[in-house]
């Protein structure tokens, strides 16, 4: 309510502004108090006394013009300038109320969808073929996933693009590798560990000359097209992507296989492209080689910097895939707005294909394409997150160990469940604190992987979440009661009504900014404004009125739909129980 009291004056001063000369910091100068007392009604400002000497007004004179070019509005009963020129407002407690309630009545919880849906294409998770997924596609996909959930929810029409690296001169030591193993060991070729298979090749192509050259024919075949070449390439990459699938099932990520659309997707595109910005004079031969100098890409001499899209040997590069790729996207999904979760890492990488794509006129000036880049995890040493020994952590140790550590946290907790629902129960508080953990920082800054801090039941954590929610549920099984009319009577009733009234916004801004921490904090800060509301308006007591009880309850099932339904958006579950 201050935000939107603060919103009218501004409006009021903006009208008025032709005829005062406005401070330009004057948004951030606006301050709304709560009234001590509610014969002064229910919110105050001092911006006339504030504003009156830089303007050389009288307050009183000021405040009365502000009031009168104040914008008609159904949550303010009434306004009163009160002594040397405050302005009071009288809040129409009916209006929130009638909000809520409204709220609560609609599936959506009063987040509307957009009136013109886009079209985007969400690149996210992209795991390379053959190989453990590391740490950035973790983030990648569980940033991504919650983006794509989001954007779904507002009504947008979403293509998930999963940019697997399934394509590249290693494919010919992959194959000849994956032949070998299928001779010496037959049917029985298990592929679970990609990190010693993948060494185990790169180290016979190392040492092993005619299994060297064997991989550089294969990689010729392969790219020619030659049939048993595509078909083991073929089991590399549905191998790996069988692997992938049950892990985004366990993170309860909504990629699927129709999703994958992997660099080898572009190939056969690349000539072509090559091609065209070369006849364009976009691209030029440089030493045997084909390169794009850019303006905006130059090096600390000031010289521009050259882009290669086809090495002298005739091989294409992962630039030129991602302009093939972006040319793609917008062209055979009508993209309007296109999103890269990859790595900040790989920033000017993506920038230079972008660039040369527009230059080529391959994507539009009004379709947006943004790098919703990220920073590392690291590990509690600060250094990146590595398995004692150096290595890439295997996501499905770090989820095993997730849960491991949750049941034990059930067990001290002297939690009782059926062996079945304890199962879902650690699953849910497991997954859920992992990605949680990921989603709630701002995805551009590193952060600290951190089990104790992700794992405890206060502070900004998903159990915490579901702990307010579980909490909220079981007040419901213990009463008859019903939630009914609401009626906003105490300042921490009202404080809850804001919150619950800003989830629309909440939402809104993940989508806009690609950035699921806004939503976290919102949902933990509604859960911090539930528990002051519980702590302070006692609902199933004696005594309480049944009328103020079951207001109070309303509040509770609108405070519980919305936990659920942002966590929902941020792939992570609920509990009745916990
Ligand atoms: N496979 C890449 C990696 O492992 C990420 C791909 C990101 N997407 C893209 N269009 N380049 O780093």
């Amino acid at each position: 309510m201050k935000d939107h009291i603060a919103s009218l004056v501004l409006q009021s001063l903006a009208q008025l502004g032709t005829e005062l000369a406005l401070p330009s910091d004057i948004a951030a100068k606006i301050r709304i108090d709560r009234t001590k007392d509610k014969a002064h009604g229910d919110f105050a400002t001092n911006v006339a006394l504030l504003l009156a000497k830089p303007l050389g007004q009288n307050p009183r004179a000021l405040a009365e013009k502000i009031v009168a070019a104040l914008p008609q509005d159904s949550a303010i009963a009434k306004t009163e300038i009160a002594g040397p020129g405050f302005i009071n407002f009288f809040v129409n407690a009916g209006h929130t109320a009638a909000q809520l309630e409204a709220m609560l009545k609609d599936p959506r919880l009063g987040v509307a969808q957009v009136a013109t849906p886009q079209n985007v294409v969400v690149d996210y998770s992209a795991p390379n073929v053959a190989k453990e997924m590391a740490v950035h596609h973790i983030r990648s996909t569980v940033i991504g996933d919650a983006v794509v959930r989001v954007l779904e929810f507002l009504g947008h029409n979403v293509t998930r693009a999963n940019h697997v690296g399934d394509w590249g001169t290693q494919f010919g030591m992959l194959i000849a590798y994956l032949e070998k193993c299928e001779n010496e060991s037959g049917s029985g070729l298990d592929l679970s560990d990609f990190e010693a298979f993948y060494r185990e090749a790169k180290r016979c192509y190392d040492e092993d000359e005619q299994f060297a050259q064997k991989a550089r024919s294969y990689v010729v075949r392969l790219q020619g097209g030659d049939q048993y070449c595509h078909d083991m390439w073929q089991k590399l990459v549905t191998m790996t992507m069988e692997q992938n699938q049950r892990i985004y099932d366990r993170l309860n990520v909504t990629l699927s296989p129709k999703d994958v659309m992997g660099e080898s997707l572009y190939n056969d595109m690349l000539p072509q492209i090559v091609a065209d910005l070369k006849a364009k004079g976009i691209a030029q031969e440089d030493q045997g080689a084909i390169v794009v100098y850019l303006d905006e890409f130059k090096n600390k001499d000031g010289d521009k910097l050259g882009i290669i899209i086809q090495k002298s040997d005739g091989g294409y590069l992962y630039t030129t895939t991602d302009i093939a790729c972006v040319k793609y996207r917008v062209e055979h999904f009508h993209a309007n707005r296109v999103m890269y979760f990859v790595d900040s890492r790989q920033h000017q990488h993506l920038e230079a294909a972008w660039q040369i794509a527009r230059i080529a006129g391959y994507v539009p000036a009004e379709v947006s394409i943004e790098h919703a880049a990220f920073g590392m995890m690291l590990g509690k040493d600060g250094k990146p997150f590595k398995t004692r020994t150096g290595g890439t952590v295997k996501l499905k140790d770090l989820l095993d160990e997730a849960e491991k550590r949750v049941d034990a946290m059930l067990t001290e907790r002297g939690s009782e469940y059926e062996a079945a629902e304890r199962q879902q129960i650690v699953h849910d508080i497991a997954i859920g604190a992992v990605k949680y953990a990921d989603l709630s920082k701002n995805r551009l800054t590193d952060y600290i992987f951190d089990w104790d801090q992700m794992l405890a039941f206060d502070g900004n954590t998903a159990p915490y979440l579901q702990y307010a929610y579980s909490r909220i549920k079981s007040m419901f099984r213990k009463t008859e009661l019903k939630p009914g009319a609401i009626v906003i009577t105490s300042e921490h009733e009202e404080a809850l009504a804001t919150k619950l009234l800003a989830f629309n916004e909440a939402v809104t801004n993940v989508a806009n900014k690609a950035m699921p921490h806004l939503l976290c904090t919102y949902l933990y800060e509604l859960a911090g404004t539930f528990m002051r509301f519980y702590e302070h308006c006692p609902v199933l007591k004696e005594g309480v009125a049944e009328d103020t009880a079951r207001s109070r309850l309303a509040l509770c099932a609108l405070t519980a739909q919305v936990l659920s339904q942002g966590l929902d958006l941020l792939g992570i579950n609920v509990m009745e129980k916990m």
